[in-house]
């Protein structure tokens, strides 16, 4: 499974590509939000740091197919990585088939169930996104839901669509999520750095220089 990092953030962006273990970048109308500045401003310098797939999504409040086919090639214009973000609907359907037609790569986002993750494959989607974290909200188990899909999409035989885990809140949800089969998970970056951690690793460093000290000095 690969890594995705899940903000628009700059700093996180960076911290997380200079870790070396990121291949692309998630952003939703929530994170454009949360930094409060322009979409294509923020986009570019993502672009300019991370050289893999960045997901940047068409605007909340354009709901029909021809709004997002419209704004889905204007993302993909902004540079040759861009992947088009668009909700799981009917109308978000018809874009997916246009875009992917015309070679644009698109990321079918809010998948709650196995129906949608097959219908944006079929509709041509590069990605599908189900969300773990927020059916583990709803007692729902998320992870679950990715197998189901994983298994659909092996058995299916002729879909190349692959599964980014999406809403990761915990490194409980990563290694969960690897071994239901997702080829890809998009994590925040505070999620990443908790994956580094061990308290045996932190133990083990303190040792070995205790013991190092001991002999050498400083
Ligand atoms: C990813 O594509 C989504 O934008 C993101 O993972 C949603 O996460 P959340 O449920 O924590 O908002």
């Amino acid at each position: 499974m690969k890594f995705f990092v899940d903000t628009a953030n700059v700093e996180d962006i960076k911290k997380a590509n200079d870790m070396g273990v990121i291949c692309g970048v998630t952003t939703n109308p929530s994170l454009i939000a949360k930094e409060g500045r322009d979409f294509k401003e923020v986009i570019k310098e993502i672009t300019d740091i991370v050289d893999g797939a960045i997901s940047g999504e068409v605007k909340a409040t354009t709901v029909d197919a021809e709004g997002m086919i419209k704004e889905g090639r204007e993302i993909a214009a902004i540079h040759k990585n861009m992947v088009v973000k668009i909700p799981m609907t009917v109308e978000g359907l018809k874009a997916v088939k246009v875009l992917s037609s015309e070679g644009i790569k698109t990321n079918v986002t809010l998948i709650f169930s196995a129906n949608q993750a097959l219908l944006a494959a079929r509709a041509g989607a590069t990605y599908v996104s189900p969300f773990l974290g927020r059916l583990d909200d709803i007692n729902v188990r998320g992870t679950d839901l990715i197998a189901e899909i994983a298994e659909i999409f092996q058995v299916a035989g002729d879909i190349d669509t692959q599964i980014i885990a999406a809403s990761i809140r915990n490194p409980i949800h990563v290694t969960d999520c690897a071994l239901a089969g997702a080829h890809i998970a998009t994590v925040p970056y505070k999620v990443i750095e908790q994956m580094t951690k061990h308290p045996l690793t932190d133990a083990g460093i303190e040792k070995f220089q205790a013991d190092y000290k001991a002999v050498f000095g400083e």
